[in-house]
């Protein structure tokens, strides 16, 4: 079952959905979810699962995503040959298509030049693939790779090419292979919606009967086997969407078993820790107020390098918890509000490491056992079982905020009075984001503290301030982000306002990069 573990290694219930095998590509999660937002049932298992266990749900179908690797590379990610030659539905997807043509006798090679990003397909239907039922001739597609399947397997066919000659889509065994070297799950593709609901419906014969309130059940039954009738759990929670919906949607089913704990560190934002305590108090959840700034302040007193800051903080937010666990009547369980965002980019899905998520950063000792209940969920699917569970809209509708919070956006000296003029120049840039009325229509809006100083005049004396940014992002789900093209007027009057109403900031500068090539948080 979901969230519970990060992947279930069980054998499974009879889905009637689709099992999508993971090679490490940054957009598995995005075919599971397109998948859902097709309302089939879809689960992710690693490419290595036994397929004893990966048949086990009975899945209608079967996806190999792309992934990092080269098939002809010595460490290849592999695919057992049993799974794709009985009865089963198989759609390979860019490393995927590969891995079939490279299993099956076909010739995998380094490209010339690869192809990155948008791309022209052109297909060429002799056999009705019915993936391509409802699909022009020539579309758009996005590309990210450097191999080519350079022969085909025998039997194959193909039926669509790219500008540059490589091939681009074939199938095999009547259409119930079928092997595409682009990604239909990402936006940029046109009809990649249209090519897997052909998949799931056409080829596999789903049902769409997946639903978001089901999913609600079968969580809380799941979270029930987890916890019995008796253990206690606490919960970190930060006031942020996903710690509260994970928070609220385990309540359901341990009542005062749960204590929310929520650990001051240091690095919250502007009234911040009043604002949460009284939040919680509304949704009836108990709430421990943990004041360990000195603490976390001194652990990271020195540290530069985000990523040895990252892992000071999750580290000691672990300890904090065992404290807080013996104090709590001995709570067996850490509930934690993952998301699927941090688990992909903490390198957990056999991707790269991008940045080391505060709640997945655990110590090898660690004395209390992890209850993950919206690991595999996005945060707009999130934010939907948040409604679903009732869940004040101001609450759902809070711009992400990190674990590690302010540090990761503090670069530099990260002391006391540093943190409290990034606070403050944070805390107006909001205020004009919401008295702009835009606030929710920005996915993620603050101020970074940068470790750089510039001369300035203020009233006919040198100044040598501290610098701002002003960072807005539009984004569905945190995975790929564009800057927010902000009123004139906003940016004005916040830089303005920053500059008067905390004098020790002399620059302000706006960050306009997208997702990629920089992450949305500076560290
Ligand atoms: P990046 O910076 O990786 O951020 O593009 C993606 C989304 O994740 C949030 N974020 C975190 N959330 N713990 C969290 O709970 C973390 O350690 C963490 N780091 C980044 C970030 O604010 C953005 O919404």
């Amino acid at each position: 079952m979901w969230g519970v573990c990060p992947v279930t290694m069980q054998k499974k219930e009879k889905s009637g959905g689709i099992t999508i095998l993971d090679f490490g590509s940054q957009y598995t999660q995005l075919i599971a979810r397109r998948i859902r937002e097709l309302e089939v049932y879809s689960e992710i298992l690693p490419w290595n699962a036994s397929p004893d266990i990966i048949l086990s749900g009975e899945p209608k179908g079967l996806i190999l995503s792309g992934g990092p690797r080269s098939t002809i590379g010595p460490d290849a990610p592999r695919l057992d040959r049993s799974l794709i030659e009985g009865k089963i539905s198989v759609l390979g997807i860019c490393y995927g298509m590969q891995l079939i043509a490279h299993t099956h006798g076909g010739e995998v090679k380094k490209g010339r030049l690869g192809e990155y990003g948008r791309t022209k397909v052109v297909f060429k239907d002799g056999n009705g693939e019915k993936i391509l039922r409802g699909v022009p001739a020539s579309i758009d597609v996005w590309m990210s790779h450097w191999d080519e399947v350079s022969r085909l397997p025998d039997g194959a066919s193909a039926f669509g090419a790219s500008e540059s000659g490589a091939l681009a889509a074939y199938s095999m065994d009547g259409g119930r292979i079928t092997a595409l070297q682009f990604h239909p799950e990402v936006d940029t593709t046109e009809y990649g919606r249209e090519m897997l609901s052909n998949f799931l419906f056409d080829i596999c014969g789903c049902e769409p009967n997946w639903k978001l309130g089901d999913w609600v059940k079968r969580s809380l039954d799941s979270v029930a086997s987890a916890v019995g009738e008796t253990d206690r759990v606490i919960c970190g929670i930060s006031g942020g969407v996903d710690s509260t919906v994970a928070a609220v949607l385990v309540s359901k089913v341990t009542g005062d078993r749960l204590d929310c704990i929520f650990v001051d560190h240091g690095f919250m934002r502007k009234n911040e820790p009043e604002q949460v305590v009284e939040a919680y108090k509304k949704l009836n959840l108990r709430i421990r107020h943990v004041d360990a700034s000195e603490k976390f302040l001194s652990a990271v007193k020195g540290l530069t390098d985000p990523e040895e800051k990252r892992k000071t903080i999750g580290e000691l937010f672990v300890r904090v918890f065992e404290e807080e666990a013996r104090k709590c009547g001995g709570a067996k369980w850490l509930l934690q509000g993952t998301i699927y965002p941090d688990v992909i980019e903490s390198g957990f899905t056999g991707g790269d490491v991008i940045k080391s998520h505060h709640n997945l950063q655990l110590p090898d000792d660690m004395k209390i056992e992890l209850l993950e209940p919206v690991r595999e969920l996005f945060k707009d699917e999130v934010r939907r079982i948040g409604t679903l569970l009732d869940i004040p809209e101001e609450m759902l509708k809070r711009h992400p905020f990190p674990g590690p919070g302010l540090a990761v956006r503090c670069l530099g000296d990260l002391k006391r009075e540093r943190l409290d003029i990034l606070r403050e120049a944070d805390a107006i840039f909001i205020e004009e984001i919401k008295s702009a009325g835009l606030y929710d229509d920005i996915w993620q809006a603050f101020c970074v503290l940068l470790p750089v100083r510039s001369v300035g005049v203020a009233g006919d004396v040198r100044t040598y301030g501290e610098t701002a940014v002003l960072r807005a992002v539009a984004s569905r789900d945190a995975m790929t982000a564009e800057s927010v093209r902000l009123p004139w007027e906003v940016i004005d009057k916040t830089a303005k306002r920053i500059c008067q109403e905390v004098p020790q900031v002399g620059r302000v500068a706006m960050d306009v990069t997208g997702k990629p090539p920089a992450t949305i948080e500076w560290e």
